[in-house]
């Protein structure tokens, strides 16, 4: 009778994971970020960026009034790094590009050599060691000195962006293949220019928000076409975004909450990906916007508005699509919406919440909703007329960083099958998986204490010593096997 059991629980449990061979050609990976690893903030000539003065000038932003700098170290440990990331076995390794490392001041008059040096050791690192860069131009850390002139919101800061993306294009570009202008626009948008929970703390939701996408996505767009025109001849790589979203269910079966959700996606995602693959943004969010402006005694919406010829030049400007993607919510509308409430989330007239019966990250806003990955990478192939995607980030958080984390293994594993389930029954083209993170490591405003990390990093000691979590043998067991269980169907090479 217990054998029984034990048969059918296995039997159930693996009926929800996938059972079929990642493709040969699939790319396993991990990622990291500038300012949440480097630390070294001032040191070779770095200059100061947005976090650093924030939390410089103002450490209650953070829980305990933890900063980066000094985070891993990884500016002086980065071979260490780069062996971690060997040992694992995956094929790429996502980072970013700190723009103050490079252009102390944000302008390329001032070029720092020690910072061009270091991301071209990092690189070559990387490369010695066959693993594949996967280079994030923008994530999050914008020199101080162009957010002292306007910064996202200010329409100069596409020509400087421009300026920078070609440099890092001509310094760099020989070694690298896969490049991403944006990291979650979204979220530096947001909570950087609206709701200020995130550098530069600027509360201005409403208008903040809409002008800074619109910067960043003539700025994403300039960046393509100067790959495009300069150097996608002699360099032979591709350039994309990377964008992030819940996957919004409807609360219930009604039409009115399916709608929601498509709304949601559609303020959230759609903002970004609708004007670079279909053109301008999403019907809703021009209607919406422009109604209630309207209603809030505005002449004009607050949605800044592209001209015909900039919806052409944005239209179609990303090789690729990258996909962050880590939890769900339950939507449903907003029954009588205040006309007057200030921002994205209040102009989409959708209100979202986490159902309680959902497990929980150390994270506030992650839930263990494996079954979301699927659903939203259907809905991005039908939207976007099924583009190349790779999932840039997905990962698990913990409070205490523990080495037995069987919980982010779980995780990790069933968001595979998700993704597999995808590429499998809905044909959605998935090139690649990328696991945040490599390192626990300074999670913006939540500081250390949201850990993400295959790797365990100790914060109390100089060394900042890393150790291998449970979490590294199983992804080296899948990345060798490209299975996420004990026996797959190999379909690739069946017949
Ligand atoms: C989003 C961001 O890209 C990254 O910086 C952050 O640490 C993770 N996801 C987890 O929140």
């Amino acid at each position: 009778m217990e054998y029984l059991y034990i048969l059918c629980f296995l039997a159930s449990c693996y009926a929800t994971l996938n059972n079929k061979k990642f493709p040969d050609d699939f790319m396993f990976g991990t990622a990291t970020s500038s300012y949440q690893i480097e630390g070294a903030w001032n040191e070779d000539g770095k200059g100061e960026n947005i976090w650093d003065r924030l939390l410089h000038t103002n450490p209650n932003f953070t829980v305990n009034g933890d900063n980066g700098d000094i985070t891993c170290n990884s500016y002086h440990k980065y071979k260490e790094d780069v062996a971690l990331v060997k040992d694992l076995n995956v094929t790429h390794y996502r980072f970013s590009l700190a723009w103050a490392r490079l252009l102390p001041n944000g302008h390329v008059d001032q070029i720092n050599d020690a910072g061009v040096q270091y991301y071209k050791n990092l690189i070559r690192e990387l490369r010695a060691n066959n693993i594949e860069p996967l280079v994030t131009i923008y994530h999050w850390d914008l020199p101080q000195g162009l957010q002292d002139e306007g910064g996202w919101t200010s329409s100069d800061i596409v020509d400087r962006y421009a300026d920078y993306a070609r440099l890092c294009f001509r310094l760099f570009g020989g070694d690298v293949r896969y490049w991403m202008t944006f990291n979650e626009p979204k979220e530096f948008c947001w909570q950087g220019y609206g709701e200020g929970t995130n550098a530069p703390g600027i509360k201005a939701a409403g208008t903040g928000e809409y002008l800074c996408a619109h910067h960043v996505l003539k700025a994403h767009a300039t960046a393509w076409h100067i790959y495009d025109e300069e150097f996608r001849s002699t360099q032979n790589g591709q350039v994309g975004i990377v964008l992030d979203t819940n996957w919004y269910e409807p609360a219930t079966n009604s039409t009115e909450d399916k709608i929601a959700s498509d709304t949601k996606l559609q303020f959230i995602f759609g903002w970004y990906a609708n004007p670079i693959f279909r053109g301008d943004y999403p019907e809703v969010m021009r209607n919406n916007i422009q109604r209630r402006s309207l209603a809030q005694g505005l002449t004009k919406s607050r949605l800044p508005e592209f001209t015909p010829e900039e919806i052409e030049y944005v239209k179609g400007t990303a090789d690729f699509l990258g996909v962050n993607m880590y939890s769900s919510a339950l939507v449903a509308p907003i029954e009588n919406p205040d006309v007057n409430a200030m921002g994205y989330e209040a102009d989409s007239e959708v209100r979202d919440w986490l159902s309680e019966n959902w497990k929980k990250g150390a994270s506030p806003w992650l839930v263990v909703t494996p079954w979301g990955v699927q659903k939203l990478l259907r809905w991005i192939k039908e939207q976007y007329n099924n583009p190349r995607i790779i999932i840039t980030e997905n990962g698990y958080s913990d409070y205490d960083g523990t080495l037995d984390d069987v919980d982010r293994i779980d995780y990790i594993q069933q968001y595979l099958s998700g993704v597999r389930d995808a590429m499998d029954e809905d044909g959605v083209d998935v090139f690649g998986y990328t696991v945040w993170s490599l390192l626990d490591n300074l999670e913006w405003v939540y500081g250390f204490t949201n850990k993400f990390g295959l790797y365990h990093v100790d914060f109390n000691s100089p060394n900042r010593t890393r150790t291998a979590k449970k979490s590294v043998g199983f992804y080296q067991n899948i990345i060798r096997t490209r299975c996420l269980v004990d026996y797959c169907i190999d379909i690739q090479n069946y017949w």
